[in-house]
């Protein structure tokens, strides 16, 4: 038995390249992996909602945002519905909270006056269902002839991704969030051979594999593969750092209509803005606000807290621009050696901390010239973890993208409206971070971990 909001798994079709190439997968590993990627998960959420009172995990911190224990309850609910009632045909745990769970009938700022669990309940409720999903999870036929939802475990990934990214919206909701420090980590490591790094790289012109029909827990918008045209271009090594966005600050950047498109413009005057999310002046010296820690802003660090129009304006100020997604994700992937596309930038090994800042291990970004094993054979660095970056473009489906498991997660999303971001952040897990893997936003959106670096036509 299923509800109505849920499809029964026998009745999704699979879009094309789904399930991944024959014999690629052993349903065994993938078992073991997504027992790992769901208690990862579970240790994140965890550690984000045990490190705040009560009080304030049911306070909202921001209009943005939803209260800590919104996000919980979401968590399992989301889990309830895809691993207990869709793949385990389990009858609803409580069918009257869905609505409540549901994110498009209630807007972020409407959430804290519903009838909400309470954190205790909350927390049973989330971990009845993960111990009736791990049940199911031994039991569930993973094999390539199974139903579309269970082939190659991946429901029980897209549950792991969707926890993780959920994880994510919850540390922007601490870095909102005032009153003592709740949450601290070890600072990333240090760049060795920053001064020798060029400042750009030249990506050769030609086709490219984009997008992916083998991996196996790639959502459906990174489906499926396909060739794209990409013209020579240049792209910088590093994101955009602190330093270089207060020369763009210093010239006159927030006061100049010649760098902003008028909607960002607009956004500038509306609100006051002249400098990043989180960045306040104090005397000749800026600073920013940090997980609840007021520090001097770090000149050679990627910037952070920027929206679209913001990097949009600094690369117009800079005589470049914004890549597009194509060639963020060309630059990232393709190797020249071989032809092929890789699942990361040093290869199609999953990331290890020398290769990247992810998982929110440091919270922050590392200074940009890091994680040197970390690059990918265009020579650019970073890519992975760090900052989100955004690209030029909106989020578009692909040839052949067909909505899978729900039209909700993108198709709903499609359009102008949203532009991509790519490579993950320092607050996203790896389970849901690779070089397929595409986030959006509004172009206003400054509270998200997002930077960017910058282009120009070769
Ligand atoms: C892909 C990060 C834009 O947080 O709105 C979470 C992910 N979708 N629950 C979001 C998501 C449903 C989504 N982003
Ligand atoms: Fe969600």
């Amino acid at each position: 038995m299923t509800d109505d909001r849920t499809p029964s798994a026998s009745s999704l079709t699979a879009p094309d390249g789904f399930p991944p190439s024959p014999g690629g997968h052993d349903p065994e590993v993938l078992r073991q992996r997504a027992l790992d990627a769901l208690l990862t998960a579970r240790a994140r959420t965890t550690a984000l909602t045990d490190s705040v009172d009560e009080g304030e995990l049911t306070a909202q911190h921001s209009p943005l945002m939803s209260p800590l224990v919104w996000d919980l309850a979401h968590i399992g609910n989301q889990e309830e519905q895809w691993l207990l009632r869709a793949v385990g045909g389990r009858q609803a745990l409580r069918p009257e909270i869905d609505g409540l769970y549901d994110a498009f009938e209630h807007p972020r700022a409407a959430r804290p006056s519903l009838p909400l669990l309470a954190p205790a309940e909350a927390r049973t409720y989330a971990s009845d269902v993960r111990g009736r999903a791990l049940d199911i999870l031994e039991a569930a036929p993973l094999h390539e002839g199974g139903r579309p939802l269970e082939r190659a475990g991946f429901a029980f990934g897209m549950i792991a991704q969707h926890e993780q990214q959920h994880d994510e919206t919850m540390l922007i909701t601490h870095q909102l969030r005032s009153g003592p420090v709740a949450l601290t980590a070890p600072a990333p490591p240090e760049p060795t051979d920053a001064v020798s790094l060029p400042g750009e790289v030249l990506v050769p012109g030609g086709s490219f594999t984009m997008g992916t029909s083998a991996e196996p827990w790639a959502l459906d918008n990174e489906r499926p593969a396909h060739r794209r045209e990409v013209a020579a271009f240049h792209l910088d090594t590093a994101p955009v750092t602190c330093g270089a966005y207060r020369r763009f600050m210093a010239d006159g950047g927030y006061t100049d209509p010649r760098w902003w498109a008028p909607e960002g413009w607009d956004m500038v005057r509306e609100h006051g803005l002249e400098a990043p999310l989180f960045w306040h002046r104090d005397g000749g010296q800026w600073l920013r606000r940090r997980f609840g820690v007021t520090e001097p802003v770090p000149d050679d660090e990627p910037v952070l807290h920027v929206s679209w129009y913001e990097a949009d304006a600094y690369a117009r100020w800079a005589g470049r621009r914004l890549p597009t997604e194509a060639e963020w994700e060309k630059a990232a992937r393709h190797d020249p050696a071989t032809g092929r596309s890789l699942r990361y930038p040093w290869g199609d090994t999953d990331p290890t901390p020398e290769q990247a800042n992810l998982g929110q291990r440091h919270l922050r970004p590392a200074r940009a010239g890091a994680y040197p094993a970390g690059r990918a054979p265009s020579g650019a660095g970073q890519l992975i973890g760090d900052v989100w970056e955004w690209t030029s473009s909106d989020f578009l489906p692909y040839p052949g993208f067909v909505a899978f498991p729900y039209r909700e997660y993108s198709e709903v999303f499609f359009g102008p409206g949203h532009k991509v971001l790519r490579g993950g952040s320092f607050a996203v897990d790896q389970v849901a971070c690779r070089g397929t893997f595409r986030n959006w936003d509004l172009p206003v959106r400054r509270q998200i971990f997002s930077g960017f670096r910058t282009a120009r036509d070769a």
